[in-house]
């Protein structure tokens, strides 16, 4: 059997940011990754990290303007205790080499340039270029693989986590089953703690802008070893997904938008029109993204368009390929060059707004588990997140974890007992069609009756199709030998389950959650809290 002192489950920024910390502090950790270290939503993020730098800004105004995004539903002291983080996890991250971009001619580190994105009111966005995240990813990765502390587990995905339900007062977490994905073996793994640092749910969606393994396994673990999980129904539409069809989930930034981007309409010819979003909110393009994916979704429904627009062209071509050049490279390489043609967009499934319930430690409801990241929900994003603050959420929990873990891990005993992981009963499936077919049914149905606009109707419609998938989907869990793809299914329909319960629960239109059954707003806002599995 394995052992180590934390094991963190995810190598994105919240887990890598943690396992470091520990390390640095003399712990040792393995992190594990189902797909490659360098992974997860991280690598992808585009606009960046907000933080408050700009002298005219101040931490007040990022808490109003996290707090209006959340309509009424974040926990203002999540909140407050994330931004106050800010400029330390930046600091942090310019100490571990992360080079975000300067204010032209300044010297590394001393003038970070600050873009826009919607909902906030100043310009506090610090960013590497147009892939802030890719330049996360890989310092912390390659400081990660480094470390004499740190083992990394590759290809390797964390099939359930193993719970005493007897302690008291709380159960405690002893370990986890990893499934090796290129042997098929499952391993027994002890530790003192758990951290989760999954990711998000957004693959629970047909069209996501998330890679693939965002299929929400943190949630459906913890939720099956009793945590309870909240806020599921607030899953955050991203407006600007590249329409193209040759890529299905290139996100074209917010920040495009923040330096001056407009929506148009397309016309006939195909060239752009009408600009639409001040017809919709007085903030225009700048507006919170659940306003502006809906104000998409409505003109695509109203005129049948399969996309609009996304224009820059207005702006000089250079500052185009200064502060986009990623986004311009990928769009050229594809035929489309921005600086002269408007981009055609539509929105896909971008964030997982509720998750894991957390303290402000990140300690679940399971004594020794932790959740950072996007798996939690802290309280900080309410009813929808404010652009570039998830990143930000990502840094300040995964140090409030490891502070937590470094003052209580040397009083906690390493766990004996541990029950292997058991086939005894279980064959090889001769019917893989079953995985993939309801890999397609789910995220099809949850696009078209779970998506940016409810009814009640739709939503009784997807619980239903819910359950049966889930019967037939743990059926063949409790008969067949695992493999990667069944893993992932069995915790997408989890999630949605639990996204599809809440957003029935729900019975007003708040932030993400918008319902033609109740489209006012309550005078009371409360969170939606599931029990976790009895
Ligand atoms: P992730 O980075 O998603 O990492 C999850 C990790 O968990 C991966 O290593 C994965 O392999 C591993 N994993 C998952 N399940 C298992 C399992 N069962 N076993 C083992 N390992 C597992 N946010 C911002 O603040 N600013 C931005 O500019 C921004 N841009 C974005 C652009 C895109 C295209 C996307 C998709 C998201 C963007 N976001 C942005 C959101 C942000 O990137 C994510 O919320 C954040 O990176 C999540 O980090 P994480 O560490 O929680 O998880
Ligand atoms: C983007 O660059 O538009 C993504 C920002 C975010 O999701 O916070």
């Amino acid at each position: 059997m394995n052992e180590v002192e934390v094991l963190v489950i995810g190598s994105g920024a919240a887990g890598l940011s943690c396992a470091l910390r520990l390390a640095k502090a003399g712990h040792r950790v393995v992190v594990v990754s189902k797909t490659s270290l360098q992974s997860g939503s991280t690598l992808w993020a585009q606009g960046g990290i907000s933080a408050v730098f700009d002298a005219d800004d101040s931490t007040e105004n990022h808490v109003r303007d996290t707090l209006i995004a959340g309509a009424g539903l974040c926990d203002e002291a999540a909140v407050r205790f994330t931004v106050e983080g800010g400029p330390e996890g930046i600091a942090w991250l310019l100490e571990q080499g992360v080079a975000f971009t300067q204010e032209d001619g300044e010297e590394r580190g001393t003038r970070l340039h600050l873009t826009r994105e919607g909902g906030h009111s100043h310009r506090r966005v610090v960013h590497a270029a147009d892939a802030t995240g890719r330049a996360v990813e890989t310092t912390l990765a390659a400081l990660a693989a480094a470390h004499p502390n740190i083992r990394i587990r590759e290809f390797c995905s964390a099939v359930d986590l193993i719970v005493d339900r007897e302690s008291r007062p709380q159960p405690r977490v002893l370990g986890a089953y990893l499934y090796d994905i290129p042997s098929g073996r499952v391993s027994t793994h002890r530790a003192k703690a758990v951290v989760l640092a999954t990711g998000g749910a957004n693959q629970v969606y047909l069209y996501s802008s998330n890679p693939h393994g965002a299929s929400g396994d943190g949630i459906a673990m913890a939720w099956r070893a009793g945590c309870r999980v909240a806020n599921m129904e607030f899953m955050q539409f991203h407006p600007t997904t590249l329409y193209h069809r040759d890529t299905r989930n290139f996100l074209i930034s917010e920040a495009l938008r923040g330096e001056g981007a407009l929506l148009r309409l397309p016309n006939a010819d195909g060239s752009a029109g009408e600009r639409f979003m001040p017809r919709f909110d007085a903030r225009g393009e700048l507006a919170p993204r659940d306003i502006v994916a809906r104000a998409i979704d409505h003109e695509m429904k109203r005129l049948g368009l399969r996309y609009v627009y996304l224009d820059i062209t207005h702006k000089p071509a250079d500052f185009i390929l200064h502060h986009f050049p990623s986004i311009h490279a990928h769009c050229l390489s594809l035929g489309l060059d921005i600086c002269r043609q408007p981009i055609p967009v539509v929105p896909s499934a971008h964030f997982t707004c509720g998750g894991v319930v957390t303290d402000l430690a990140a300690r679940t409801d399971v004594d020794g588990l932790y959740a950072i990241g996007e798996v939690a929900c802290t309280g900080l994003h309410g009813a929808n997140r404010l652009a570039s603050n998830s990143l930000l959420e990502c840094l300040v929990f995964a140090k409030a974890a490891a502070e937590d873990l470094i003052a209580r891990l040397p009083q906690r005993e390493m766990p004996t007992q541990l029950r292997p992981w058991d086939e005894s009963r279980v064959t090889d499936s001769d019917e893989d069609v079953v995985v993939s077919h309801n890999w397609l049914e789910l995220r099809t149905f949850m696009w078209d009756y779970v998506g940016i606009v409810r009814t009640s109707k739709r939503l009784q419609r997807a619980l239903h199709r819910v359950q049966l998938l889930k019967q037939e989907i743990d059926e063949f869990y409790g008969n067949y030998r695992i493999n990667a793809d069944l893993l992932e299914l069995r915790n997408l329909v989890r999630c949605a389950d639990l996204i599809v319960r809440s957003a029935l629960a729900r019975q007003e239109s708040r932030g993400l959650h918008y319902t033609l059954d109740y489209p006012d707003t309550l005078p009371e806002a409360r969170p939606t809290i599931l029990p976790g599995r009895a």
